[in-house]
């Protein structure tokens, strides 16, 4: 154990019998941990720690060579040993003006480029100048992607969808990411092929689940318009990849692709030509202010004492609950319908990328990694899993997630309801802490009416939800799972773990048409020839 660990570990056993009503007893205590920087309010005053254990949480940063790592990382290092690859997702937000060399190369005359380029692609579609087959303007945008290639995009389309411009009612932006064709079959009974463009979006331009969704996609509008495949391929499709030649063998012309890099991680890759739904939605300034709003995180990042830096702040009080107080479930819970999709955004950020057992040096991790995290928008989780936060036998620690501003200049009824959703915010962080002692009362109420407390919570506040402020958000939290990731030793940037999977699916696809390898176990046997009886059955 290093010494910053036996530090921590002893710690652990001091706070075992103080009570977060204690600890928050302490007037100065919101003052002491809550840290501002690039339009977010970091406030982990209702985490189960003192001050004393914040220095020695700093103090294993440093020994774990944090500040090198974030350096490293900034720099273009390789930090994917497993893929041999740097990831350079701070490059794809770096102003014009700045410069990034790695390996001899600025990556910012790259990174600016496929900006320019996707303006292109935005302006043609926004003016109704991108025409399909039979010469009518294109109405409806199709994405189609998976993972990183669907949940970043969906997740801030619809957080930022009344930033929309003028420009931007030309065109409707859909998602289609599940492999069972699912979200696709109701879309094509509702579109009209002749006005309907298709962006597939794979960094890989191998995944199944995207192929299938884009294959079917092509028989439709080969179905509806009577015209050749390849036309229509070639007119009706962009796609957004790191493997071009891919693209263009299944059929996509070149000038319709907007090509990324090996270095921008799936999961990591919204900044990327992968938003371009994202700036067909809020225009191309919208998407250039959700880059500057995450690249003025990075800065801080980069540039701040671990003290007062966000990301680490935020890393470093998960290493406390998850490694010392034995927490492992995460509940994500943003007070703002627009962020609806944020919890299943950062299920893949933060369980795809610190998900794992084995750490650099190949050796199984003597510690705790991620935990499992899942969310809902808060007001509609209260109504759903919070009693089992309030009232469970489960330690959770929460991310309540909510701006102070909205809908200035609207109805009286909307405002009166954005205070009440940050009522509701700021009450079950409180009664999440302090249990009965949230309110004061005269009477004894049974045990079933009662509330422990003690589940900590952190509070992200922002003045408004805007792309600037979105765009840091998401830093803050890819940062985040990296300062996790160097402390815990892992790589955040491979997924081995869903390879097996993908491979086992492959040959279970030939034993659904009868032609599989044949040496199951007794259960996918026996289910094997179940679906087959049922299939068969009239
Ligand atoms: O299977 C996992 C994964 O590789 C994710 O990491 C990735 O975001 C997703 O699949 C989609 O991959 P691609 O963009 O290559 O289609």
């Amino acid at each position: 154990m290093s010494p910053a660990w036996t530090k921590l570990s002893a710690s652990t056993e001091r706070l075992s019998r103080v009570h977060l009503r204690d600890l928050l007893r302490s007037s100065h205590r919101f003052e002491q941990l809550s840290f501002s920087a690039a339009n977010l309010l970091l406030d982990i005053s209702r985490q189960r720690l003192d001050t004393q254990v914040l220095q020695e949480l700093l103090e294993l940063a440093h020994e774990r060579n944090l500040k090198p790592a974030i350096d490293a990382l900034l720099r273009g290092d390789v930090v994917n040993p497993t893929e041999s690859r740097p990831a350079l997702h701070s490059a794809l937000r770096m102003p014009k003006t700045t410069k990034l060399i790695v390996d001899g190369d600025d990556l910012v005359v790259g990174v600016q480029a496929t900006l320019d380029r996707m303006q292109t692609f935005v302006d043609k579609l926004h003016a109704g100048q991108w025409r399909g087959y039979s010469g009518r303007a294109i109405t409806d945008v199709v994405n189609i992607g998976v993972g990183g290639s669907d949940l970043g995009p969906l997740m801030v389309c619809e957080a930022l969808h009344e930033f929309k411009p003028e420009a931007a009612n030309a065109i409707n932006v859909h998602f289609v990411s599940s492999m069972d064709g699912s979200q696709l079959s109701n879309l094509l009974v509702e579109l009209n092929p002749e006005n309907t463009l298709f962006v597939l979006a794979s960094k890989s331009f191998g995944t199944l689940d995207t192929l299938a969704n884009a294959s079917t996609a092509l028989d439709w509008l080969e179905q509806r318009s009577g015209l050749d495949r390849q036309l229509l391929s070639r007119q009706h499709v962009i796609g957004v990849t790191a493997s071009p030649d891919k693209a263009i063998e299944w059929g996509i012309a070149e000038e319709h692709i907007l090509q990324f890099w090996d270095w921008t991680g799936g999961r990591y890759s919204l900044w990327s030509g992968i938003g371009l739904p994202i700036a067909l939605t809020i225009g191309m300034q919208g998407f250039r202010d959700l880059l500057s709003g995450a690249h003025a995180m990075d800065e801080h990042f980069a540039q701040t004492p671990f003290e007062c830096n966000l990301p680490v702040l935020l890393a470093l009080v998960g290493i406390w609950n998850i490694n010392f107080q034995d927490i492992h479930a995460h509940a994500i819970l943003p007070y703002d319908g627009r962020l609806a999709h944020l919890p299943a955004y950062l299920e893949q950020l933060e369980m795809e990328s610190n998900g794992k057992s084995v750490k650099h040096d190949g050796q199984p991790s003597e510690n705790r990694t991620c935990p499992i995290l899942w969310g809902e928008i808060g007001p509609n989780a209260q109504h759903a899993f919070y009693q089992l936060l309030h009232q469970g036998t489960e330690a959770v620690m929460s991310d309540f997630i909510v701006p102070a501003r909205r809908y200035e200049g609207r109805e009286a009824g909307l405002l009166e309801q954005h205070q009440l959703a940050l009522a509701n915010c700021l009450a079950q962080a409180r009664v999440l802490a302090l249990g009965d002692a949230a309110l004061a009362e005269e009477t004894e109420r049974p045990p079933w009416q009662r509330y422990a407390g003690n589940q900590p919570s952190s509070v992200i506040l922002m003045e408004t939800l805007n792309p600037g402020s979105l765009g840091s958000l998401i830093a803050l939290y890819e940062h985040k799972v990296y300062v996790q990731a160097v402390i815990w030793g892992i790589n955040p940037f491979d997924q081995w773990g869903v390879e097996l999977g993908k491979k086992v699916a492959n040959d279970l696809i030939e034993a659904l048409h009868g032609e599989g390898k044949g040496d199951y176990d007794s259960a996918t046997r026996g289910l094997l020839k179940t679906i087959q009886a049922m299939q068969e059955a009239d």
